[in-house]
């Protein structure tokens, strides 16, 4: 495949990924960077030609409200990813990949594997421009085309995941566009496939939906096409730890503002209910 052959997701939730690929590639490019993805620029330069300008322009906008935030969390991602890989996690999926390219870019031990689950629109846009680069993955990579909010694990199972094996979960930034119901049911399903030690980090928002910034992203996602598109989904009315932990993980949460107090970046204080459930399976 060409990256000419790559259809660009213009609308939808698959765009929702588009907008993060700039925030990585702008990173990226910084001196002073936290990480260094180097296939985001592809993504974001083979993306570019699918948009009407003005539309592109919106992305751009939205993508730097949610810079600061976002690219801090992508940085605390990658340091909890690489401590399942020390702890012996030797499966990752990421659940809602988007244009992660962690399975390219990330130390990863011989053996490990990768499962990347997205939507059919995400993967006829990612997998094209990959083609075309000349990288290769450090690990077992396997696409997983799926919808979270349908039977996944049996496409999970048949790429080749294995139950028996500890399982590092990754949802950055996507279980927060299925409602809440899906949500738990994905996660039900994780707990399932988990052996003991696999581990799963719930992020918890405070968000104010009607923020301009969420606004912007909601109207560009619907394609301007709903008037009231679906909510962001957050888990503040919802206490995911207890739940966690009577589903058999052992939880600790850690707040947004002590992970991020050793960065020399402008990303707090925050509310203090803002972080992230760092979550390990108990065994049984
Ligand atoms: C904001 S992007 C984040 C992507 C990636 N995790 C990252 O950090 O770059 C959200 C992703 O979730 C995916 N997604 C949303 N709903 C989904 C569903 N029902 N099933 C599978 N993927 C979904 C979208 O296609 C998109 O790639």
């Amino acid at each position: 495949m060409t990256e000419s052959a790559a259809k660009v997701p213009v609308d939808g939730v698959a765009m929702t990924a588009i907008g993060v690929a700039v925030i990585r590639a702008r990173e990226s490019a910084r001196p002073d960077r936290l990480y260094d993805d180097p296939q985001a620029a592809a993504f974001v330069a083979a993306a570019r030609t699918g948009f009407e300008p003005g539309r592109w322009a919106r992305v751009e906008a939205v993508a730097d409200q949610f810079y600061e935030g976002r690219t801090v969390g992508v940085h605390l991602v990658d340091e909890r990813f690489r401590a399942a890989i020390t702890a012996g996690c030797a499966q990752i999926v990421l659940l809602g990949a988007g244009l992660d390219t962690r399975a390219y870019r990330m130390p990863l031990p011989p053996g490990t594997h990768v499962f990347e689950i997205d939507l059919p629109e995400l993967f006829a846009f990612k997998e094209p421009v990959l083609a075309a680069l000349p990288a290769t993955p450090a690990c077992h990579r396997h696409v997983v085309v799926s919808d979270l909010r349908d039977d996944w694990r049996t496409p999970l199972l048949a790429a080749g995941f294995t139950p028996s094996v500890p399982t590092y979960w990754v949802d950055e930034g996507s279980l927060g566009y299925l409602n809440q119901d899906w949500n738990q049911r994905v996660v039900r399903t994780l707990t399932d496939l988990s052996a003991p030690g696999s581990r799963f980090g719930a992020a918890c928002y405070v968000v104010d939906p009607d923020a301009p910034q969420y606004r912007d992203l909601r109207r560009l996602v619907a394609g301007d096409q709903a008037s009231d598109p679906a909510p962001i989904t957050t888990s503040q009315d919802f206490d995911v730890q207890s739940w966690l932990d009577s589903l058999g993980w052992s939880t600790e949460f850690h707040s947004w503002n002590d992970m991020t107090a050793h960065l020399d970046r402008p990303v707090g204080p925050l509310d203090p209910r803002i972080g992230n459930i760092a979550a390990v399976r108990r065994g049984r």
